[in-house]
Parts: C-alpha cells; sequence; structure tokens
C-alpha cells in the first residue's frame, strides 16, 4: 500500500503536489475543484505589494484640491480595499471548505508599507504565507549584493511579524545562486520555492511592438528546477518546492528523487485541467509500486548531488559526459 503523505514547512500534506501561485487559485470554486481532485496544498494567487501599499498611501502624488483626482483617489482607495478584504475571504473560506493546507502569497520588491499585512493574512486562517520575491536583477546600477541584501532584509521583517511557516520563492538570476539560496535558508523561514518565472517580452516582428509572451512554460523548463534541487538539496535546511515545466508524473518523481519536498504546477492545469492532478497521483502511485516504495522518504533525494564528492565537481562530470563520452 502507497502512502504519499508529505512534512512542507511543518505542514501535513496528503501528497506532495501542490497548486502552484496563479489565476487558478483565486476562486473558491477552483480551488474546491482542485481540493477533489487530490491536491496536497494550494498557494493563493499572489497579492502584490503595490496592491496593498495603494490602500491608505499617505504618499499619494494627486493633488487634494483636484475634484476629480480626488474621486479617482477614493475609488483607487475602494477598489483596493476591496481586493485586500476579498483576499482575506478567501483564505477563511478556502480553510472553511477544504482539509487541504492554504498558502497565501505576496509579490513584493521591498520591505516598505505592506508587512502589517502579512499578520492580516495570518489572522485570516492561512496555514503558510509564500513571499515571491521579485526582483529582476536589470538595473545596470544595482549589483547583486544590493540586490540580494533587500531580499534577506524583506524576509527578516517578515519574520518578525508572522508566526505561521515562511517560504521564499525566487528566480533564478543570481550570480551566486546557490551562495544566496543557503543565505536564505539560514534566515527563520521553512522553504524555497525554486524557481519564480517572469513574465517575458517577445517582439511582434510585424507591428515591431514588444508583447507579453511564454506566461506558461514548456515541459523542457524541468531541467532549471532539477538541475538546482539536485545540487542544493543535500545542504539545505529547508525544504525545497520546486516549480517549472512539471507535466506528469515522471517529472514529479525526478525533483523528488532530486530532493524535492513538494512539486508544485501552474501551467499543466491551465493546459489539461483539474482532473490531471489525480492522473499525476496515479502515475506516482504506479511508479512507487512498481520499485517497491511504499513511502516518498525511501526515495526523496536518492539522486541528489550528494552521490558526488563536491557540488560543482558533480556538475562538471555531468558536463563532460554529455560532451565527450567520458565515463
Ligand atoms: C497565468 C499565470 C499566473 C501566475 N501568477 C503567479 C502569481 O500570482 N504569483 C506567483 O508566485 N506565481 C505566479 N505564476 C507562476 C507559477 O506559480 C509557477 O511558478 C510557474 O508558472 C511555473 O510553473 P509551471 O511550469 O507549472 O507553470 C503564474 C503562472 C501563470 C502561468
Amino acid at each position: 500500500m502507497v502512502n504519499l503523505e508529505t512534512t512542507y514547512l511543518g505542514l501535513r500534506l496528503k501528497n506532495p503536489l501542490i497548486a502552484a501561485s496563479s489565476g487558478l487559485t483565486n476562486s473558491i470554486e477552483n480551488i474546491l475543484e482542485m481540493a477533489e481532485n487530490g491536491i496536497g496544498a494550494v498557494v493563493l494567487k499572489s497579492i502584490f505589494e503595490e496592491q496593498i501599499q495603494s490602500f491608505g498611501s499617505k504618499n499619494n502624488t494627486i493633488s487634494q484640491d483636484n475634484e476629480i483626482n480626488e474621486s479617482k483617489k477614493y475609488i483607487q482607495e475602494h477598489s483596493a480595499k476591496r481586493i485586500l478584504y476579498d483576499y482575506l475571504e478567501l483564505i477563511g473560506q478556502a480553510k472553511q471548505k477544504t482539509d487541504i493546507p492554504v498558502i497565501a502569497s505576496i509579490n513584493c520588491v521591498s520591505n516598505q508599507g505592506w508587512i502589517d499585512y502579512a499578520k492580516k493574512i495570518e489572522s485570516a486562517g492561512a496555514d503558510a504565507l509564500e513571499l515571491n520575491i521579485a526582483i529582476l536583477p536589470s538595473d545596470p546600477e544595482v549589483s547583486g549584493n544590493e540586490n540580494e541584501k533587500i531580499i534577506l532584509e524583506i524576509i527578516d521583517s517578515v519574520v518578525k511579524t508572522v508566526s505561521i511557516p515562511v517560504a521564499v520563492k525566487i528566480s533564478p538570476y543570481y550570480s551566486g545562486l546557490a551562495n544566496i539560496i543557503k543565505r536564505i535558508s539560514q534566515k527563520d523561514i521553512q522553504g524555497l520555492v525554486l524557481f519564480n518565472r517572469f513574465y517575458t517580452p517577445d517582439i511582434d516582428i510585424e507591428h515591431q511592438e514588444i508583447k507579453t509572451s511564454f506566461v506558461f512554460s514548456s515541459p523542457s523548463d524541468i531541467a532549471l528546477p532539477l538541475r538546482w534541487t539536485i545540487l542544493c538539496s543535500p545542504w539545505l535546511k529547508s525544504n525545497i518546492s520546486a516549480s517549472t515545466g512539471v507535466y506528469n508524473g515522471k517529472g514529479v518523481i525526478k525533483l523528488l528523487l532530486a530532493g524535492a519536498t513538494t512539486v508544485q504546477i501552474a501551467t499543466l492545469l491551465y493546459k489539461k485541467g483539474f482532473r490531471e492532478i489525480s492522473v499525476l497521483l496515479n502515475e506516482i502511485e504506479n511508479w512507487m509500486e512498481r520499485h517497491g516504495y511504499t513511502t516518498i522518504e525511501e526515495y526523496r533525494g536518492l539522486m541528489n548531488a550528494e552521490i558526488s564528492s563536491s557540488a560543482s565537481a558533480f556538475e562538471r562530470i555531468q558536463f563532460m559526459k554529455h560532451y565527450s563520452g567520458i565515463e
């Protein structure tokens, strides 16, 4: 008898499949349907720090004596308030109507003007908070160190404020990726989500315009979280939740063998619907039965880089094997 239970961020999940933060996790109807199809946990759509800041911001630049601007300001504040209120409502409903862990998500680039809302998320009943730290190192005047300092400051502010477990979702765009992953994990957090996915600019060559493309991942994108889970899981204290490019049960199994605690899916749910959750779970169960595993702990991390003396040697050997056939 196969048991898919796992512990992520100190929370008991009936299986390691998590619905990643996306528009799909923004309604109670969808969350209920995902729960019915067997999802282990959900990460709600991110609320943006700007949405939180825009409510009650004292730094509003709109002129006070202009009536039109005043009404615009009122509408902006009112809709921001509504969004923030609805988000807390959604947490409450999801907790009331399902028995799966509900992880809230905040997309942030600073620790200014929104931290108190994290406390409200906790009071609304969220089981954990995922911080989607969406700093893109695109400013040539800002060094990697400066960006990393901001990340660590955000985490410090949040863990001081809430007592629910915190997971940090980062992008892979760091020069010393393993080093920043390690420094994040030394904070009082419980999980790292590898990785965040940015909307990518594309070019429409007919209209010669920039457009947004590549919103959805491709199956080959799994290579990125797979590599960094293999490399980091041997020494990382925090749980790894692997995200990007998971299209089937095979992908989930690979990431578990690499050392992930949970695996997050978004594109697959958009493309194939929520019934795909049970298809993935069946695939994992069948594979475990075929290989004689009864729990995930028996094989989690079996294929991580600990099999090699050091992570960089492991990478080098894999590279040589691939390109020169050296065994
Ligand atoms: C339409 C869409 C909306 C998303 N919105 C969010 C979001 O609000 N917050 C977040 O952290 N990630 C968001 N993501 C990223 C996903 O959570 C996930 O990390 C990413 O899509 C990679 O997983 P996948 O390959 O299974 O799609 C979104 C992804 C998609 C496709």
